[in-house]
This record gives C-alpha cells, structure tokens and sequence, in this order.
C-alpha cells in the first residue's frame, strides 16, 4: 500500500476534480442529507468522534461523508468491495477533502483487507459497515481497540444477518444499530435502487437486449421483487427461483414463473443471484445451462455463483469485454460471468442512484448521531432503527419530492385507537 502524504491510498490524486464534479452532480438528487448536513453543521453532533467508514465508495457515499464531516467527525473511509470504488471520487475525499481514503478499484484481496486495517488504525469510536468486514477485521484482530467503540452502523442484509450471528454467540463488543432494517432504507434502496442499477450493470457490462429473455432471479426478497418488475418492464420472461414458501407464492401470484433453480438452469437466457447465499448456481446448473447464458450477482458477497468450480469445468477463459469472462467449457458450451461475480451493480455500472442512496444515507447520518446521543443506554447487540429516525427521513424525502399528504383528524385519531366501536 502507498500511504500518501495525506495519509490515504488512492488510485490518482490527479482524478480529484472529475471526482468533485460527479460528487456535485450527486449532491443534486439528495435534498435529505443536504438538511440534515446544514442542522450538524450549527449542531456538531459528532464533534470529535473518530469514525470509520467501510462502504462503496461512491460519489453518493462521498456526501455521506461530508456531511459527517460537518458533523464534526473525525473521519477514515475504505471500500467495502474491491470492485465498486470511483477512482476519482476517492481523489476528491482524499484531496479536496482531506478525508482519509483507502479505496483502489480493483484492488486485490491483500490490499482490500490492508485498506480495512488503514481505517481501523484511524482508532474508531463509530464504526459504518456495509457487510460487516470492518466489524469482523476488527473483532478477529484488533480487540485492544473495541473498548474505544462506542458503536457503529451497517448497511446491508448480509451484514445485518453476520452481526445478529455475532450478537447471538455473544461476541459482538459493541451496539449495532441496522440501517438496512429501516423501511426508508431497505423498501426503497434495495428494491429500486438494486432492481434498477442491476440492469444497468447488466446491460452496461454486454448491451444485451432482454425483451424476449428468460431471465432467471435467484432469491425474492427486497432486492429480488425490484430486480423482477424492472426486467419485466424491459419485457423479459422474468422466472424467480425461490427457497421460502410465502416467498415463492409472492413472487407467482405478481405474475412470475417460479420453479426449482435445476429447472430454470436449463431455461435461462440471463441469470442474476439476489439471496445473499453462497453457491447459489453451482456444478449440476452449469452443467445443463445453454451456450452464451449470462451469469450476475447483485449479492453482497461474490460467494453466489461457484466460480472456483465453474474454474475447474473450464477448458479455457478469456475475458471478452471489460466486465465479462467467457468460461468454455469441454462441450464447447460458453458461461459468461459479469463483473467477477461482484455486485453488477457496482462492478458493472455505478450503484444505485443518488435520490435512493439520499434516504440510506439519511438514515446513516441520523443513526450516527442517535448512537453518539445514547451509546451509554444501549447494549451489545444490534438495533433496529428507531421509528421517529425512519419516519422522519420519509417526511424529509416528500417535502423534498414536493408531496403533501392528510393529517389524521381528531376523529379519526380516536377513531383508530379505539376497540369499541363497530357497526
Ligand atoms: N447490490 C447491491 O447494491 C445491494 C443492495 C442491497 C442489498 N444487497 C444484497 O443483496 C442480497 C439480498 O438482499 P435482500 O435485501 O433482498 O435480502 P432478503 O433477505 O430480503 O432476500 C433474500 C431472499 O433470498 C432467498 N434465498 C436464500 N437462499 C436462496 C437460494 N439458495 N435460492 C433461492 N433463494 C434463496 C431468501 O429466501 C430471501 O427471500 C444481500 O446479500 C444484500 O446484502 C445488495
């Protein structure tokens, strides 16, 4: 790792301004943060506190950091995937803004983790996770540290579910509070958010058209549903494949085929992973796909698609466009594999975009604040995000949108908190 004199590692510091450009261009579509950045400015409700951040660094993340920043935290960033850092946004934090930045697109596993230990030397009090690497870095190697914690956030699904792990052996050292959890967050950034950047990256990374594909969905949670109703607004024969019961009835009843992921090996034009699961497409499903079937994760983790043992089926690989991989197989068969088997999202195109990541971002911000206010009260486990955090960033958003709705009247209030009246 080359530490520059700012203390950051970043791919170009001469990127900085292209960087500041698409952070400004972002900075438009998210009205919320802007608030909430104007109150911690008079307010500092961070003042002092060092925190470090471990996620996608992005030009929306990169306003999440300012308005920390004004906040009054002391600040280090790292990426939280080697594939989904703008190299000129980490210019911009790194240079413009003096934030410490660890964050190389593209980097390889040893610097991914030599990044996480660079924002753990930043010795957090707040840690910011978005598939709890930096928690697990830090409660595998760097306990002497956890007692300065005070707490910490984390974005996503997947991390949510190796925190409650955590929690539930006891080992967790400190409050999480789980921003994926809000409705603000998860109804909105991984179902429109997720759904649509993960065309984008799919169509980015092969200009495929996919009205007429058959295009397979492993998984029908949030992320799942959004990426569904998109591919089928592009008018593709979208087949979900599912292990939840009520899942799978939900996915048929708004309209999708479902069936057994064997099945829809043999049918897929297009294949996407959602399920935060690990070898979700494996041997037996290569085995049978059709020559060109395109294969994508939009997971958290690259554990969805086997590739070690789709490695070992190939007779040769080549990449053939900046984010895909051509694996042939010994039938002469071809698997193509977007971005690695990364995040598309991330890999192929830029993440979600800025009106959605404006109410995570939100939530973030407002947790950090909630979790400097109340670290004391709270225990080591994981949180939900309190309600008047995730009802308030809902009413930030529609002022911001423009949109007015009803009160309810006194009448009503008793109305609807009452059991006595019926017909
Ligand atoms: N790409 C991004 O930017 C982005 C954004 C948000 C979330 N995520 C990640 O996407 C993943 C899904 O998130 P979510 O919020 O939809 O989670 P979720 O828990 O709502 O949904 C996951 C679904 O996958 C199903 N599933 C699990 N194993 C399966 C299998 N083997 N086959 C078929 N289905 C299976 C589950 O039953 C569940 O319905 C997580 O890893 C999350 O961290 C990525």
């Amino acid at each position: 790792m080359k530490v520059s004199s700012r203390g950051s590692d970043v791919k170009d510091g001469k990127l900085a301004q292209q960087g500041q450009e698409l952070i400004e261009w972002a900075a438009r579509e998210m009205p919320v943060l802007e608030l909430i950045r104007q109150r911690f400015v008079n307010e500092q409700p961070l003042r002092g506190l060092r925190l470090s951040a471990c996620l996608h660094v992005t030009s929306e993340t990169a306003n999440l950091m300012l308005t920390l920043k004004a906040g009054g935290a002391d600040l280090a960033l790292c990426a939280s995937n080697p594939l989904s850092t703008n190299d000129a946004v980490a210019a911009a934090l790194a240079g413009q803004h003096a934030i410490k930045t660890y964050a190389i697109r593209g980097e390889d596993n040893d610097t991914y983790y030599e990044h996480i230990e660079a924002a753990l030397d930043h010795r957090p009090q707040l840690t910011m996770d978005d598939g709890a690497d930096l928690v697990s870095v830090l409660h595998k190697s760097r306990r002497d540290q956890l007692t300065e914690v005070v707490g910490g956030t984390e974005e996503t699904t997947t991390g949510v579910i190796r925190l409650r792990a955590m929690a539930d052996r006891g080992v967790l050292a400190y409050p999480i509070v789980a921003v994926n959890e809000a409705d603000t967050k998860h109804m909105f950034d991984n179902r429109y958010g997720t759904g649509q950047s993960t065309i984008d990256g799919i169509i980015r990374s092969t200009n495929v058209l996919l009205a007429g594909k058959t295009f397979v969905i492993a998984g029908y949670g949030w992320v799942g549903r959004g990426l569904a109703s998109r591919a089928k607004g592009h008018g593709a024969d979208v087949v979900v494949t599912e292990v939840d019961a009520v899942k799978a009835l939900e996915a048929a009843m708004d309209g999708f085929r479902v069936m057994r992921m064997g099945d829809a090996a043999r049918e897929g034009d297009i294949f996407v992973t959602v399920t935060g699961d690990v070898n979700v497409l494996d041997r037996k499903h290569f085995e049978v796909m059709k020559d060109g079937a395109i294969l994508a994760n939009s997971g958290h983790f690259n554990s969805e698609i086997n590739l070690k043992v789709l490695d070992e089926m190939a007779s040769g690989v080549r990449q053939v466009r900046p984010s895909v991989q051509e694996y042939r197989l010994s039938d002469a068969r071809r698997l193509f594999v977007l971005g690695e088997g990364r995040l598309i999202n991330l890999a192929g195109a830029e993440g979600h975009p800025a009106a959605v990541m404006d109410m995570s971002f939100a939530n973030q911000a407002l947790c950090a604040e909630y979790i400097a206010k109340h670290a004391k009260e709270l225990e080591h486990r994981v949180y939900d995000v309190p309600d008047e955090i995730d009802s308030e960033v809902a009413r930030l958003k529609l002022r911001a949108m423009d949109i007015s709705i009803d009160t309810l009247t006194e009448e009503q209030r008793r109305y609807l908190s009452s059991w006595e009246e019926g017909t």
